[in-house]
């Protein structure tokens, strides 16, 4: 017996060959870019956290819009910056505030690009924190009408896809029943599921205004340890009418990606969060990391461990080296 008698490297031997061997694939249509939204008139702002990544007024969102379509980039999620907050979070369901004002401007202009709307109070109330604070406890069921109100404010102006990131119980069902009663049984649930009180969510909170004054995120989102739990998150979020689960951040949590896939049948969404873009961008800034092979390989690591499609603010680079 010749040694060794398997060749692992014929299959590797030329570009050819190793395309037809490939067993993943990224496609410009995985890709979802998350957009910052503010009030003004052609403000472009740029996130310092963020290199590369801009708060946007209505006007600079639609072009930006425009901009992602001839990308063939399908879909983008929108925050806000609103201009006022209260304790009572009130304008997370204001008609006249920047996110359902710029679904329906974007909507008007491009009624291709789907749009997917966060649905969470962190933005909107004072304290910055998803839900309202009674007694120093973040209270579970009073934000659910919020949130609801919140939904029907964005379905009502135009979005596809209603992605509640709060993580407080039952929301998902809550919201659904919301949705329907107001007609609006076609809009989709995008869940945020299995979200992790991770340190990688830092810029983010610097992009959206959002950091809490005081406290944490740890009684709502889930510990990092913890597998299972994500398992039983995913099965009441579906049973309660979701139409499609994420996990977030992805980066550090290929294994649960993994494990998700093969316990459900609907979608699965990788959020490929904030920190995990900007520590890519600091090393390629620093000249340390090949920019295009460290985010290409990054993103094809979400999808190989099951991710249907990936929220990430790369995207619009990648749908340029994915079509160069
Ligand atoms: C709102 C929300 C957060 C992110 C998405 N929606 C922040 C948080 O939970 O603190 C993070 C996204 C990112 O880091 O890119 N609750």
């Amino acid at each position: 017996m010749p040694f060794p008698q398997d060749r692992p490297r014929r299959l590797r031997k030329t570009e050819t060959m190793r395309g037809m061997m490939r067993e993943t694939h990224l496609d410009v249509q995985d890709l979802v870019y998350p957009l910052f939204l503010k009030h003004g008139h052609d403000v472009k702002d740029p996130v310092q956290s963020m290199p590369g990544v801009y708060q946007l007024s209505i006007d600079a969102l639609v072009r930006e819009g425009s901009a992602l379509q001839a990308l063939g980039i399908p879909a983008v999620l929108l925050f806000g910056l609103p201009g006022y907050k209260d304790a009572q979070a009130s304008s997370s369901f204001d008609p006249d505030e920047v996110v359902p004002r710029g679904i329906a401007a974007l909507k008007e202009k491009c009624p291709d690009l789907l749009v997917i709307t966060d649905v969470c109070l962190c933005a909107y109330t004072l304290d910055g924190h998803c839900g309202i604070v009674k007694d120093g406890e973040i209270a579970n069921d009073q934000p659910l009408e919020l949130l609801a109100q919140a939904a029907i404010s964005h379905a009502r102006a135009g979005a596809d896809i209603i992605a509640p990131s709060d993580m407080m119980d039952g929301r998902v069902g809550f919201l659904r029943d919301s949705l329907d009663s107001n007609g609006f049984e076609g809009v989709a649930i995008l869940s945020y599921a299995v979200k992790y009180a991770s340190a990688f969510y830092g810029p983010f909170r610097d992009a959206a205004a959002s950091a809490p004054s005081f406290g944490d995120r740890r009684t709502h989102q889930m510990d990092p340890a913890n597998l299972r739990e994500a398992l039983k998150e995913v099965r009441a979020d579906i049973d309660e009418g979701a139409d499609m689960v994420m996990v977030k951040p992805a980066l550090s949590y290929l294994d649960v990606i993994r494990a998700i896939r093969e316990a459900v049948l609907c979608p699965v969404v990788a959020y490929n969060v904030s920190g995990e873009y900007s520590m890519v961008k600091a090393a390629v800034q620093r000249g340390w990391l090949d920019e295009k092979a460290a985010v290409l390989e990054k993103l094809l690591s979400m999808k190989r461990a099951g991710a249907d499609f990936i929220l990430t603010y790369h995207a619009k680079d990648v749908a340029r080296w994915l079509s160069s």
